[in-house]
């Protein structure tokens, strides 16, 4: 019987966050645990993961793929140092890329999903493109990467409000035209009128037709992302939690799960210098052990469900700053700029 595997897309709405050293890294930690692991280059326009898990750029991936019409996608993955571990390499040749139409989209999802393994991991490219917003929708728990720059975390939200739209926007269909002309008509209200929150946009369709609007309740309340928090450079930067987590829940409407904090790291350029993975080659650097500490989580509790992720991500980020500390012994300022 060929394995399901758990898909993990990772997201967040801004260019340059640490998606893909995260994503790499995270697979090549896991890959170590002994999971069967695939890590996938979505970010079609601008595919770079290959060099975070330091491979060459010479293999053929996802855009020729889709270029050869029964071609199987499987065929395409690269192995890599380790037996654990496969490659599926994006496109950074062809022009337009990031643009697949949605048969092409579609035909590249039921591939992935005959693919055997225990994680498959999908590093998406920044901001809302629909293909994002469906391949983070392959999941009910998607991380999504920022750091704790404002600008970072604004597009976050901002990303995650496009992909509740999106999901509604599926779930009312074409044949509702009552509710999309409604829809179109909120979406073009302009800032004086009522906040237009998930929640708002839930009530509008409601109100019209109570059905349909239970089932965008539904929905909404199913997806749960995980947030990774990177470059902190301090356990007390998490004070955010609080103020991030009631922005969610007021203007997204959707509830999250606080998972990972990787330290700011200059062994991370370094490694990227190199062209060397993180984990392997910065071994015991902050940031490599940071994301370590992250795949442990994954591998011991993905399928469950959190209850108090805010309070056990900053409990968590204290101890492990804390047997840093005590390592360096008073080089501690070594977090800080
Ligand atoms: N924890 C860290 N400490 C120090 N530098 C970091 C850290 N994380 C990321 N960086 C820096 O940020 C750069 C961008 O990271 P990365 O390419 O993973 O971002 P991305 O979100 O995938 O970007 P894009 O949206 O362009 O694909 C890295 O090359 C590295 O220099
Ligand atoms: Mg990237």
């Amino acid at each position: 019987m060929t394995k399901t595997a758990t898909f993990i897309p990772v997201a967040g709405g801004k260019g340059g966050v640490g998606k893909s050293l995260f994503t790499a890294n995270l697979a090549l930690a896991l890959a170590e645990l002994h999971h069967d692991t695939v890590v996938v280059d979505l970010d079609l326009g601008g595919s770079n993961l290959h060099s975070f898990l330091g491979l060459s750029n010479q293999f053929p991936g996802i855009g020729d793929f889709l270029k050869a019409r029964t071609a199987e996608l499987e065929n395409f993955l690269v192995p890599t140092e380790m037996p654990t571990l496969k490659f599926l390499p994006g496109d950074g040749r062809t022009p337009f890329m990031a643009n697949i139409p949605t048969a092409q989209k579609l035909r590249l999802l039921s591939h992935l999903n005959r693919i055997p393994a225990d994680y498959i991991l999908l590093d998406l490219g920044s901001g809302s493109s629909f293909n994002t917003l469906d391949f983070f929708g392959i999941s009910k728990t998607g991380f999504v990467v920022t750091t704790f720059e404002h600008p970072s975390l604004m597009n976050v939200l901002s990303f995650l409000k496009n992909f509740l739209y999106r999901t509604i926007e599926r779930i009312v269909g074409r044949e509702n035209h009552q509710v999309r002309i409604t829809l179109q008509e909120i979406y073009k209200q302009p800032m004086t009128g009522p906040p237009v929150t998930a929640q708002y946009i839930q009530d509008q369709i409601a109100a019209l037709n109570p059905e349909l609007g239970e089932q965008v309740k539904k929905i909404c309340s199913y997806y749960r992302p995980r947030f990774i928090f990177n470059r902190g450079e301090h356990p007390d930067t998490l004070r955010i939690l609080q103020p991030l987590d009631k922005s969610l829940r007021e203007i997204v409407s959707l509830q999250a799960d606080y998972f990972g904090f990787i330290f700011e790291d200059p062994a991370v350029r370094e490694s990227v210098r190199r062209g060397v993975p993180l984990v392997t080659a910065y071994r015991d650097s902050v940031a490599s052990q940071s994301v370590l500490r992250v795949a442990d989580r994954v591998a011991r509790i993905w399928g469950r469900p959190i209850e108090n992720s805010a309070e056990l991500l900053t409990t968590d980020t204290i101890r492990f700053h804390k047997s840093v500390a005590d390592r360096q012994q008073g080089s501690i300022t070594s977090f800080r700029r």
